[in-house]
């Protein structure tokens, strides 16, 4: 039978209910539970018949005035409520919002996207290689016998099982030439190691970018005409070149290439330590060694090969002057390309 007792927990129990609402929805669901058609009041007045007449008017008393106080603090909060949303707009719709930070490429792939793209207008094909490689991509097959004195500058890092990380892009000539029967004309972007100490223009890890042309009549004009095209593309129309002979194994003959100083126009300045001259790239036609060790005929084919510093030429169209920021990954710097 229904006891006092049970009214005062109802009661205490939608008080202690209330405290927590913190919104319109969880108030509608607590209106439910307590004054809904199968609510806990509603239960009560229904129970009511079956007390004995003499106690009926006190428990109908107390329970009525229950549901009229509950029914009030369910209005009052139902206000609130509704006010709350009209508080939002007190928001200053004028001030400026925030802004999500939008991620940019880093200047590194932005340089060599571009450079890329000179070089597929060209009809170069862009190729991966990979950086972990073994002593006969790096060296042996890029006519760098073990005992080189060359092969110093390129030493670099090896893992226990004697494979090493790449020092030159150049070991992707050999991949492709390897898999493909000339003609071939590639560009092989990439990161290359070296033991190299850490310092505003040195870096253990920097990337390249090598490139590979070999067919039955390549000429060394063809170099020359190549590599110009691409430095007046990337420097402006009216950037000259030079080549100076130099030695690298895997090319005979072998060149340096500069380019005229695109900040004096070639009268001497600080970037081009006052020479009007810039290094820009290494390159010559290939060593008929080289084509021999992947099995190319070099009586029937001829090509050239060059290999170039991205972080050099990102340096260069910019004006950065130490290499470690493109690697500290503050994007104070990396923001403004
Ligand atoms: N592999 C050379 C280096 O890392 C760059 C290079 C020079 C690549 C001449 C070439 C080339 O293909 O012909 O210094």
């Amino acid at each position: 039978m229904l006891t006092i007792e049970q009214i005062d927990s109802i009661d205490k129990e939608f008080e202690d209910r209330l405290g927590q609402v913190g919104d319109a929805r969880s108030l509608e669901a607590l209106r439910i539970e307590f004054t809904g058609k199968k609510g806990k009041l509603t239960l009560l007045l229904k129970e009511l018949g079956a007390i004995p007449t003499a106690e009926r008017i006190e428990f109908g008393k107390r329970i009525n005035d229950l549901k009229t106080r509950v029914e009030g603090q369910l209005k009052e909060y139902a206000e609130k409520f509704k006010q709350s949303p009209a508080k939002k707009s007190d928001a200053d719709l004028t001030l400026p919002g925030i802004k999500p930070a939008a991620g940019k490429l880093h200047p590194i792939t932005q340089t060599i996207q571009k450079i890329l793209s000179i070089f597929t207008k060209m009809g170069f094909e862009a190729v991966d290689g990979r950086e972990i490689e073994t002593e006969f991509y790096n060296f042996t097959a890029l006519n760098i016998p073990l005992n080189h004195p060359s092969r110093d500058a390129f030493d670099t890092f090896y893992t226990r099982h004697g494979n090493l990380l790449r020092s030159q892009t150049s070991t992707v000539q050999i991949r492709m030439m390897q898999k493909h029967k000339p003609p071939l004309k590639i560009v092989a972007p990439g990161k290359v190691y070296r033991p190299d100490t850490v310092d505003a223009s040195h870096s253990f890890m920097f990337h390249q970018i090598e490139g590979l042309m070999v067919d039955e009549k390549t000429t060394f004009s063809d170099l020359k005409g190549t590599l110009a095209f691409f430095l007046r593309e990337l420097y402006g129309p009216s950037t000259k070149v030079r080549f100076r002979p130099h030695f690298f194994p895997f090319t005979e003959p072998s060149v340096e290439v500069d380019m005229s100083c695109f900040m004096c126009r070639g009268k001497g300045c600080h970037v081009c330590s006052r020479t009007g001259w810039i290094e820009v790239l290494g390159a010559g036609s290939v060593h008929p060694n080289v084509l021999e060790a992947v099995g190319i005929s070099s009586k029937k084919y001829q090509g050239f090969a060059f290999g170039l510093g991205v972080e050099r030429m990102t340096m260069l169209r910019y004006g950065i002057h130490d290499i470690r920021l493109f690697f500290e990954n503050d994007v104070r710097f990396l923001h403004q390309f």
